[in-house]
This record gives C-alpha cells, structure tokens and sequence, in this order.
C-alpha cells in the first residue's frame, strides 16, 4: 500500500540552521512561511507549495537560505520582506526574484 499525495507545484526549503543566520532569522523567516503561503492562496489550492526546514543546506554563509524546487532556485540573505516577494513573484506567478538568487540547480554560483 502507498501513501496519498494531492498534486502541488512547488517545494520551498528554508535553513534554520545556526551557521548560515547565527542570529536564527532562518527559524523566524521559517515561521512566517504558513500566513505568507495562506495570503497567496498557496496552502491548499491546486497550485499548492509545499514547505520545509532543513538544519542545513550546505552554503553556510550568507543566510538564511532559501532554495524554491523544481526550479532549482536558491536565494540568500532572505529577509521577511524578500520572502513575501519570492511567495508571491516566485511561488504564485511563477517569475523568479532574479537580483537575489545566488546559484541554479545544474548552474555555476552567480557570484
Ligand atoms: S546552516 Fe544554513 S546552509 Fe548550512
């Protein structure tokens, strides 16, 4: 028997991670994901986004870090009022928040 999974189109990882935000503004930005994601309608709509936490990513510096999948899209140093642009630029209208992405999946670092 397999578990059932309704569609969604995008997943959303945050670092809570102590190394990249010392100060734990990724578990703070990590808390504000449900309402961001509810005001956009992105919770339980067909579009849906499903969101994690990870203890870490593996860059470390210049968090918190934020990484948007399918699209391989990771961003830094994401602020509360970056987040809410990548939810609604990124997550609901699909245009990627381009001035704060450092790195693409299968790409080179931007830096
Ligand atoms: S602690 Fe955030 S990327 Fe490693």
């Amino acid at each position: 028997m397999h578990p059932v999974m309704a569609a969604y189109a995008r997943h959303v990882l945050v670092c809570t991670g102590q190394f990249c935000s010392p100060d734990r503004r990724g578990a703070q930005l990590y808390s504000l994901l449900p309402q961001l994601l509810q005001d956009a309608d992105l919770l339980f709509s067909a579009n849906r986004v499903k969101r994690g936490e990870t203890p870490c990513l593996g860059v470390c510096e210049s968090g918190p870090i934020v990484v948007v999948y399918p699209e391989g899209v990771w961003y830094a140093n994401v602020t509360p009022p970056l987040l809410e642009r990548i939810v609604h630029e990124h997550l609901k209208a699909g245009k990627v928040v381009d001035e704060a992405v450092f790195h693409r999946l299968g790409g080179e670092n931007k830096v």
